[in-house]
């Protein structure tokens, strides 16, 4: 069989599977006096990976930025973290822009950039987020300065697995367990009044699902629940979205949130109405909530700020090339965009060959994956019950692991033994989760990774 065909097969059968900030003020306005609450609004944007293939997760924290600009925050109070090798890569059919949606307009124009290329990794995530200057290795030096009066929106999004998150360097992982603790010891430090967190990643919901206190002032919305996919969209191919793209240009969760803040008046909007609206438009995974409830109530305006009041909306309607744009896997959009650059390129050219053996590559990757974690699972369980211990999940509430160190320990021998799980491996990490909850030993593990990888299988 043709590579081609080798390969739609492949990708229809894993388809199936100290700054002064904008003041808030009641009605909008930015003056200082006469306020009723003094804190200010502050924002984090990041997104996780880099690479072309990648495009849409900068995008998506580019739009974010110019909603949160338009709503009157000051640079000053948005940190963006992006790797920032989208606008000017080669592979860019418009070079110096970046859209976010089939015929938009760029929303790179202007983006703040604090922590670009290696400085985006969780150890400059977290001191950000904490305020913690001098942790900082990199970057403006720009952090959450904030105290007990303000308002902070987070916004991630990424590649993720159960348990964790990506970012560039594929050595680098935000643990859930880590992230919590990061927000605890800012709550703790009285550094914000009240927070709201949303994540687009797979299996975004391990982050907090039994995790994240209802006591902390935290609100939080995830793209997926614990156990599944998150789902890129507008991918090239899709009306609108010329061919040379090659790639997808946003999340669905993630436009899904920010096409509703375009289009509609923050200030009348609450997050329990964007919450439904949102669920309901990214309808391939289940959007969820975690955290202090009683943050539904309260308007998007408090965190985004809102235009000035003139400003007249466009009530959003999909145009029908956005209600028939396709979605695909986060985990599938690589495959995907292997397979575009085979097909673009010319018969018998060079690229061609280069495409063909990177295609060959990344299906190689993820077979190794694929037999090197069901092999390890029967070793350590037996062919029968292999399957279910490594894919069990546990009653909604419970977190993912009790040992979390057994979790990254874990991770980090099977990727010294066996190799980079990557983006597509990562798929895998609740496997881990469960070898640590099954009392597998790490002597155990090596053993058995050594035997599963040897290397007639690599
Ligand atoms: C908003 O409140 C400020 C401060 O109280 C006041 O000066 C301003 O006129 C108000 N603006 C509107 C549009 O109500
Ligand atoms: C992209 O290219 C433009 C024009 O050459 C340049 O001004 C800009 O600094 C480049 N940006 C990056 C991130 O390399
Ligand atoms: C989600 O909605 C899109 C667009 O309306 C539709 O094509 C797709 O089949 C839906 N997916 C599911 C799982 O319902």
């Amino acid at each position: 069989m043709s590579i081609q065909g080798l390969v739609v097969l492949l990708f229809l059968s894993v388809l199936s599977v100290s700054t002064i900030g904008s003041t808030l003020v009641e009605n909008g306005s930015t003056s200082t006096t006469h306020h009723k609450s003094k804190g200010k609004r502050w924002a984090l944007l990041i997104a996780g990976s880099n690479g072309y293939d990648n495009y849409r997760h900068q995008a998506d924290v580019c739009h974010a930025y110019q909603i949160l600009k338009k709503g009157g925050l000051k640079d000053e109070n948005i940190i963006v973290f992006m790797y920032d090798d989208i606008a000017n890569n080669t592979e860019n059919p418009r070079p110096g822009v970046i859209i976010n949606k089939p015929n938009g307009k760029d929303v790179y124009h202007g983006v703040p950039k604090d922590y670009t290329g290696d400085d985006v990794n969780s150890h400059n995530f977290y001191a950000a987020i904490l305020g913690d200057k001098t942790a900082l290795k990199g970057g403006s030096g720009k952090v959450l300065e904030t105290g007990p009066n303000d308002h902070i929106f987070i916004y991630y999004t990424d590649h993720g697995a159960t348990g964790l998150l990506g970012m560039p360097s594929e050595s680098d992982f935000v643990y859930a367990k880590d992230l919590i603790h990061v927000l605890k010891k800012k709550h703790a430090a009285k550094g914000y009044k009240s927070m709201v967190f949303y994540l687009e990643a797979c299996e975004s919901g391990s982050m907090f699902e039994g995790l994240l206190p209802k006591n902390m002032n935290i609100y939080a919305t995830t793209a997926s629940n614990a156990e599944e996919s998150s789902y890129a969209t507008y991918c090239d191919g899709d009306p609108g979205v010329p061919k040379e793209f090659g790639t997808c240009l946003g999340d669905l969760y993630s436009i899904s949130w920010l096409e509703d803040c375009d289009a509609n008046d923050l200030r009348k909007e609450t997050f329990g109405v964007q919450y439904k609206r949102v669920r309901s438009r990214t309808n391939e995974s289940h959007v969820m909530q975690y955290g202090d409830m009683s943050h539904i109530k309260e308007f998007l305006y408090t965190y985004m700020g809102a235009t000035p009041k003139t400003h007249s909306y466009a009530p959003f309607t999909a145009s029908p090339s956005e209600s028939i744009s396709r979605t695909v896997s986060q985990r599938d959009v690589a495959l995907l965009y292997f397979l575009q650059k085979v097909n673009r390129a010319p018969t018998g050219s060079h690229e061609k060959i280069e495409a063909q053996k990177q295609l060959r590559n990344e299906i190689a990757r993820r077979k190794h994956v694929d037999y090197s974690i069901t092999k390890i699972g029967e070793l350590l369980f037996g062919t029968e019950r292999s399957s279910k211990v490594l894919m069990n999940v546990r009653p909604s509430g419970q977190p993912l692991v009790d040992d979390w160190e057994c979790f990254k320990m874990f991770i980090r021998t099977y990727e010294s033994r066996c190799g980079k799980l990557s983006k597509y491996g990562m798929k895998y990490t609740r496997a881990f989760a469960n070898m640590c909850n099954a009392g597998v030993s790490l002597e155990k593990l090596v053993a058995v990774s050594d035997q599963a990888c040897s290397k007639k299988h690599v």
